[in-house]
């Protein structure tokens, strides 16, 4: 695959995984806003485009695993399987990890550092909306998308009326959401960034945020450029085979 300026940051994720660390590297936004081309992404970040292609060119080298290549072609169910057993339980566990250490770090320094209660809240917030929206996924969308081909579609909620787009767009808006509060958490944190004289808490609580937000990226371009746009030409396809001519 050629790696061109005006390539969608997804095509790129998609085809060469093994290049997404090198897009973590640069801070590229490969799942919310992979639909911008390279050279979007490039002047958003303020960061040069050559030398970024030169990057992602040596890592386009190294083959990527057959596990990430496979799900570009793995039956749905298997792939909404594997983003719960992995993404959904590793956040669960790591939100639970941080509510902790959130906790810990407010009680012993809260006093002495009042950002930390604005830090907490935000945390807050956002834990509470991530496990809400992983539960909307296993609950309604997962299942539907797991079912597609079968002839036994589950009925999807109101205001659905049967229909995968509304779902999914709003899934997608929440991934918006996500990728926002991301960047709001990284700014707080001045990057994960924790002060010389912090506790080990402390820098555990910045360590947890930054591996979640590694992982959330992985787990967003899963759903927004695989799952979702395969699970939409899958149900398009259907439609239109039952159509009567
Ligand atoms: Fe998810
Ligand atoms: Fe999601």
């Amino acid at each position: 695959m050629l790696i061109a300026p005006e390539t969608p940051v997804r095509d790129i994720a998609v085809a060469i995984p093994s290049t997404i660390p090198a897009l973590e590297r640069l801070g590229i936004d490969y799942c919310c806003g992979g639909q911008h081309t390279l050279a979007e992404a490039c002047a958003n970040r303020n960061i040069a485009l050559t030398p970024a292609i030169e990057e992602l060119e040596q890592y386009q080298q190294q083959e990527g695993t057959p596990a990430e290549m496979h799900w570009i072609h793995a039956p749905l169910k298997e792939l909404t399987e594997y983003i719960v057993q992995k993404h959904h339980a590793y956040t669960r566990r790591q939100l639970a990890l941080i509510d902790d250490l959130m906790a810990k770090v407010e009680k012993r320094h809260g006093a002495d550092h009042l950002e930390l209660f604005h830090l907490g809240k935000v945390v807050a917030v956002f834990a509470a909306e991530l496990r809400h929206h992983t539960e909307c996924e296993e609950a309604n969308l997962f299942p539907y998308i797991a079912a597609l081909g079968t002839g036994c579609l589950p009925e999807l909620p109101a205001p659905a009326k049967g229909s995968l787009t509304m779902p999914v767009t709003r899934m997608m808006t929440d991934h918006d959401q996500t990728g926002d509060e991301l960047r709001t958490l990284r700014a707080l944190t001045k990057n994960y960034t924790p002060p010389t004289a912090a506790c080990a808490s402390w820098r555990g609580l910045y360590r947890a945020m930054e591996e979640l937000e590694a992982d959330l990226h992985r787990h967003i371009h899963l759903e927004n450029n695989i799952l979702f746009v395969r699970a939409l030409e899958q149900a398009r396809e259907q439609s239109t085979a039952s159509d009567p001519a």
